[in-house]
């Protein structure tokens, strides 16, 4: 395991110098394996939503239920720095709403930061918790807390994009204090101008390999799900297959009474 703890300093400085590697992870198990691979950043995305409470997208997850899971998941991680995503209707109400929630985060789950989807509107809040010592990264493109403003999940294609305006809303998140900016679904064109016109990284997904690092989501990029393949993941495993191949067998063996066998019995 690589050794040195993983802090928002060291994310910063990495820019130019060595590639980030982040991934979600949601409970203890996969906090423990993702740390042990080495990963510098465990992002607890809202997408627990999707991939581990079986909502539709992700505006119904609340705090308490992604305070639960960064709880779960901080007892597993050692190096890699720990940040929690702030759902939907945690900051949207007031600032003061956002810095108590970002700050239970922290206090609480043990977070080191804390991601917010959006641009320019999250300019005050971001300069809020930065004032209040917590660290921000930032989240442009994709946004699936936008679900039903934009009537479903629209990704823009490079002629679509107002290219000027979007690396000027990141060099503003930037200003505003964020120490990183997750990019998502930007195409590869723009999101490279964006890295390069910004000082801080950006953590790609789907947004092409320009970008100071990379993010996926650990059921995407494990195989947990093979009906649901997104043209940006790469799987590395096809641990649903896996899985199910070693469910059906169990199942078949204990009516079959070959489980257990006797040295499998006290
Ligand atoms: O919630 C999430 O998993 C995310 C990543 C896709 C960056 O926001």
């Amino acid at each position: 395991m690589e050794k040195s703890k993983v802090t928002v300093p060291f994310v910063k400085n990495s820019k130019g110098i060595k590639k980030i590697v982040m991934v979600t992870a949601y409970d203890y198990p996969s906090a423990l394996l993702s740390d042990k691979a080495g990963v510098d950043i465990i992002l607890v995305g809202d997408s627990l939503a999707n991939v581990v409470l079986g909502y539709k997208n992700t505006i119904p997850v609340n705090m308490e239920e992604m305070l639960h899971h960064t709880k779960a998941v901080r007892r597993g991680v050692e190096r890699a720095l720990l940040v929690a995503d702030m759902p939907y209707l945690s900051f949207h109400i007031s600032k003061e709403e956002t810095i108590r929630n970002a700050g239970v985060f922290l206090k609480e789950g043990g977070a080191e930061a804390v991601k917010i989807e959006g641009g320019r509107k999250r300019i005050d809040l971001i300069k809020a918790l930065v004032d209040a010592e917590i660290p921000v990264m930032g989240h442009l493109g994709l946004t699936p807390q936008s679900f039903h403003q934009l009537g479903g999940y629209k990704i823009k294609k490079e002629e679509e994009l107002e290219e000027e305006d979007f690396i000027k809303e990141a060099e503003e998140l930037e200003k505003a204090g964020v120490f990183s900016i997750v990019l998502e679904c930007v195409p590869k064109n723009i999101a490279k101008k964006t890295t390069e016109a910004l000082k801080i990284p950006t953590i790609g997904i789907g947004s092409g390999n320009f970008c100071d690092g990379q993010v996926l989501v650990f059921h995407d990029l494990l195989g947990f799900f093979p009906q649901k393949k997104y043209k940006f993941v790469r799987e590395y495993a096809k641990v649903g297959k896996t899985i199910l191949r070693a469910l059906k067998k169990y199942k078949k063996e204990v009516e079959e009474g070959k489980f257990p066998s006797d040295e499998e019995a006290f």
